[in-house]
């Protein structure tokens, strides 16, 4: 730990910054020593907030949906109003190649997408669209998974979809993210449930979220948010289970009358909750169900 000298806060400092690992990273198109690859002060998504990226998870040595990652990535370019300068096929390649050259069997993967220096400004046509791609090892954080994690209620809302391009991965909808995710821990909580500009339960920070009510699920209406594979993965595994998925409009009146929650994420996985700003649930037979279940999708045991 050390004293922050813009401010009297402690800071903890992580034991291996993201900037100073030994490896490499692919950036467009070839491998950069890890500490080699930086970014100009004048880049134009530094300023504006338009770089957009990916979170996908290797397991065993093999990218989870893959293919799915990639295409959202070159969606969530296309809503910020640019193009990514590689196919589906080579985004694909370089996150393979990435994960071989690493040597890593389990590993979190970041393809990252943004305008570069060209241009500064608001306007933006001139920059080159730049692509990276970086991974690093991801075991397994939660031994204690079933014990399940405390949600605040944040305090900023998911924005409407004509303020933003709210189906973008972009990094510029991150703002609120953080806020929220910063404000919970500060109250002692794990993470932040937001809703969205009409009052309707969205997500968390980076994660989407079930209710289970008489064994069936409930799960808000997602017109305004990203649209998780992972949560597609788990609505596909209920349903083969013979569970049945409400997708609707959730209002925070009804957080009392659910018996089970649980978040879905490529980074959460699936994370049973057990409270929600003072509401209680208790992790059970859906939540481990469907937690096992999701674990033999990514390891190849289960196809979806
Ligand atoms: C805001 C937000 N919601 C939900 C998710 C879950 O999406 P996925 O399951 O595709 O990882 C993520 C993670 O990418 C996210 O950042």
């Amino acid at each position: 730990m050390r004293e922050n000298a813009n401010s009297n806060k402690t800071i903890i400092m992580i034991k291996k910054p993201y900037h100073d690992r030994d490896g490499h990273i692919w950036v467009d198109g070839e491998f950069i020593d890890w500490r080699e690859s930086k970014v100009h002060v004048l880049t134009h998504s530094l300023h504006y907030g338009s770089a957009v990226f990916e979170g996908d998870r290797a397991y065993e040595g093999k990218i989870f949906r893959l293919t799915d990652h990639s295409r959202r990535l070159i969606n969530s370019a296309e809503h910020m109003g640019y193009e990514i300068p590689y196919t589906l096929t080579q985004i694909d390649q370089a996150c393979k190649d990435t994960l071989a050259k690493s040597g890593l069997g389990s590993a979190y993967v970041r393809p990252i997408a943004w305008r570069g220096s060209e241009m500064m400004g608001v306007a933006s046509k001139n920059n080159r669209t730049h692509l990276a791609i970086a991974l690093w090892h991801w075991g397994n954080p939660f031994p204690n998974r079933m014990e399940g994690i405390r949600l605040a209620m944040a305090d900023w809302r998911r924005p409407a979809p004509d303020t933003i391009p709210c189906k973008s991965k972009g990094a510029g909808l991150y703002m609120i993210c953080t806020l929220s995710k910063d404000a919970a821990a500060a109250k002692g909580f794990d993470d932040a449930l937001m809703l969205d500009y009409r009052g309707r339960i969205a997500e968390c920070t980076g994660a989407h979220i079930f209710f289970v009510r008489d064994g069936e699920l409930h799960t808000p209406t997602n017109d305004i948010l990203l649209d998780g594979l992972t949560h597609d993965s788990i609505v596909k595994l209920a349903e083969k289970r013979a569970v049945k998925v409400y997708r609707r409009d959730i209002y925070p009146s009804e957080l009392p009358h659910f018996s089970e929650s649980f978040i879905v994420g490529t980074a959460a996985e699936v994370t049973p909750v057990r409270e929600i700003a003072g509401h209680s649930y208790v992790p059970g037979n859906i939540c481990e169900m469907l937690i096992n279940d999701y674990d033999g999708a990514v390891h190849g045991r289960i196809e979806i």
